[in-house]
């Protein structure tokens, strides 16, 4: 299979490459412009992870590529870049979220719209879309009603996805991941915050009293899923949910690492931010059915993998 993967050098996207590299009838062109939302260096470390063979990278902005150059003669396209941040979307970063989240999505889709070869399009979408969801789990049926800009940027693009299935048969496949940690997490989330703060004997802050709920989800989890939609040959438009099979709270996740780390860690809490939910779960029939897909890790063992790779590259 020959793939374009967006954001290849984010915590995700590098993940994915390296996946994706370890089936050598792959070929990988990773697409990055190496924004500074968190220290490029680390970006550049991602990529440095990523085996050389059978990998190209092209250091590029999607609002500027000529995408139907950078699509030529490929069967799938897994799309990851963007400007993430569920509570830096406020005020006049807003413009950055419509330029990476929305414009370089549409542009993506119109330049696979003339492809010829490309069998799937798979889009990170978000559980953030849900905002504080009518019901839990949440099905991918149940009304989006974003709480964030960068909720809103999101699904603006998931439903230009949507759009380009039905309209142009586009193969769409928009996957809903759910707050994904693990090896090479972003340094703003709070689990890298937290085990960061934990290792370094310094305090850490909840935002909010800590009893806020995620439906947390390893990153190899996500990563089996993206290659399986990738394959699978889903009916264009399709949504799906992935999320980590159990909802614990921001004091739960605390608890464990203070387990997991052999001492206490040192809490404040702040004000809540605006633009965080207060719970997120997902029902993931939908993926089940069409990938066969289920978490396999779960919150302490994938805790410990965090604690690991932190312990060998903070
Ligand atoms: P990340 O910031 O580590 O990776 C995103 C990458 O996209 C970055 O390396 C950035 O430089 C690149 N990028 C941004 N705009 C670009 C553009 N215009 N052209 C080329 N490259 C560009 O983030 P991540 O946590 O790996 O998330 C990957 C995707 O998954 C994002 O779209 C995010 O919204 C989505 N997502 C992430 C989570 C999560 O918990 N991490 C949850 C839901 C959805
Ligand atoms: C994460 C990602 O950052 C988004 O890109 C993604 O789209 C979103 O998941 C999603 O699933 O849709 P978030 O849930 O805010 O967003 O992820 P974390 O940064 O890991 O935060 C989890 C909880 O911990 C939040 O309630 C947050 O307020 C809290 N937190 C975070 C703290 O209390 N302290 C911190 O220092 C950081």
């Amino acid at each position: 299979m020959r793939v374009v993967v967006t954001g290849a050098a984010g915590f995700i996207g590098s993940r994915l490459c390296r996946q994706l590299l370890a089936d050598p009838s792959n070929e990988v062109l990773g697409v990055d412009m190496l924004t500074d939302y968190y220290d490029v260096n680390l970006k550049r470390q991602n990529l440095s992870r990523i085996p050389t063979s059978n990998f190209t990278f092209l250091e590029g902005d999607l609002n500027r590529l000529e995408l139907e150059d950078v699509l030529d003669g490929v069967d799938a396209v897994i799309h990851l870049a963007g400007q993430p941040g569920v509570r830096k979307s406020w005020g006049d970063e807003f413009g950055v979220y419509v330029a990476q989240n929305i414009e370089a999505t549409q542009r993506l889709l119109e330049a696979a719209r003339t492809s010829s070869t490309i069998r799937s399009f798979v889009y990170a979408s978000s559980s953030s879309v849900y905002g504080d969801a009518e019901r839990y789990p949440t099905k991918e049926s149940d009304r989006p009603q974003p709480i964030s800009p960068y909720g809103v940027s999101k699904l603006a693009a998931e439903h230009l996805c949507s759009l380009y299935a039905s309209e142009f048969d586009v193969p769409t496949v928009s996957l809903r991941f759910f707050t994904v940690y693990g090896p090479g997490q972003r340094p703003d989330m709070a689990f890298n915050r937290f085990i960061r703060a934990g290792l370094e004997r310094s305090p850490l802050t909840v935002h909010g009293d800590g009893t806020q709920i995620r439906e947390f989800t390893h990153v190899d989890d996500i990563v089996r899923a993206l290659i399986s939609a990738a394959n699978a040959g889903l009916p264009a438009g399709t949504v799906m949910n992935l999320s980590g099979g159990s909802s614990v709270s921001v004091n739960d996740v605390i608890a464990t690492l203070s387990d997991l780390l052999g001492h206490s860690l040192e809490v404040s809490y702040g004000a809540p931010v605006a633009g965080d939910v207060f719970q997120t779960g997902g029902d993931t029939t939908l993926a089940r059915e069409l990938l066969g897909w289920e978490p396999t890790i779960g919150i302490r063992e994938g805790l410990a993998t965090e604690i690991d790779w932190l312990r060998e590259h903070r």
